[in-house]
């Protein structure tokens, strides 16, 4: 695997990977790998012929400082997991290369995306997100670019910046790899104890329940009776639960056939912000 660490590097290497026609597949993250960050590369893998990985903390999407102190940052395991899972090309570059003196400001009109659930409770969360992903679309210039369901609504966002920017990029959506209990995997989850490990099951259980529920009863019925089993773990606090159409993330009140939706679910543990969501077909 070859690092790099600035955008000139990168630039340099890719140019003669395009040369070849080789098609590029750009898998963004900010590091602290686990297994559900590997299997975006896995599932890139047959699809393209060269993986760049990017890991960076990217200051601008954190509404919280502390969250963004916070963050882990083992670089040397996460290098070692990629060149387990043979990735070609990891882009590792520092606040100063992604954000010079002078940076233009960013603002994209995301319309009511911005503006609900993750929206609200981080706000100008998105408008971070879609800055540094627009940086990177920009340098690697790929013909894909991987994300994880586990972000269903930053998946909804980074295709309307696609949409908007009119970018000839395909979005790969990669299904949640979770853990044998049914915990989404999340570098957050390393802050949790066992015991706040298994009260966050409480969120894949309510999702479970939704979905095995949509046919038998109304969205009403079903948010209420999702509000008391969370409400009998005490330690789970929940922040929004909600079942939406699935590409404009609107609350709907009734399920129609032959649409789909997706219940989202956002709760803290042991002051650990938990999000997961399942498509509901
Ligand atoms: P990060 O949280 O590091 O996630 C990187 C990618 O891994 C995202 O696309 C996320 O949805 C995916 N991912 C995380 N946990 C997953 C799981 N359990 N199963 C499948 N995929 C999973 O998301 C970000 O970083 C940032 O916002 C970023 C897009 C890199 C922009 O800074």
């Amino acid at each position: 695997m070859k690092i790099f660490r600035t955008k000139g590097e990168l630039q340099a290497a890719l140019q003669d990977i395009r040369q070849e026609e080789k098609t590029i597949t750009l898998v963004p993250t900010m590091g602290a790998l686990h297994e559900g960050h590997l299997s975006l590369i896995e599932y890139a893998k047959p699809r393209t012929d060269i993986i760049v990985c990017s890991i960076f903390v990217n200051p601008t999407q954190f509404n919280d400082p502390k969250d963004l102190e916070n963050y882990p940052r083992p670089i040397e395991k996460d290098i070692a997991l990629l060149e387990s899972v043979d990735c070609d090309i990891l882009f590792l570059p520092s606040v100063e290369e992604m954000y010079p003196e002078n940076d233009p400001e960013w603002h994209i009109d995301l319309g009511n995306l911005d503006k609900i659930w993750e929206g609200e409770h981080r706000p100008g969360h998105f408008q971070g997100v879609t800055q540094i992903v627009y940086k990177l679309f920009s340098l690697v210039e790929p013909d894909q670019a991987c994300f994880g369901q586990k972000d269903f609504q930053q998946v909804m966002v980074i295709q309307r910046m696609i949409d908007i920017k009119e970018l000839p990029i395909h979005l790969l959506i990669c299904p949640t790899v979770r853990s044998e209990e049914g915990l989404a995997l999340s570098s957050r989850n390393a802050r949790l104890s066992e015991q706040g490990k298994a009260d966050a099951l409480t969120l894949s259980k309510v999702l479970r329940f939704i979905k095995t529920n949509i046919k038998k009863r109304s969205v009403a019925e079903l948010l209420v009776d999702s509000k008391v089993m969370i409400a009998e773990n005490p330690a789970v606090t929940l922040e929004y639960l909600a079942i939406c159409e699935s590409s404009s993330l609107e609350p709907v009140s009734e399920i129609e056939a032959g649409k789909e939706y997706v219940a989202l679910i956002t709760a803290w543990v042991e002051n650990v912000r938990l999000i997961d969501n399942i498509i509901l077909a």
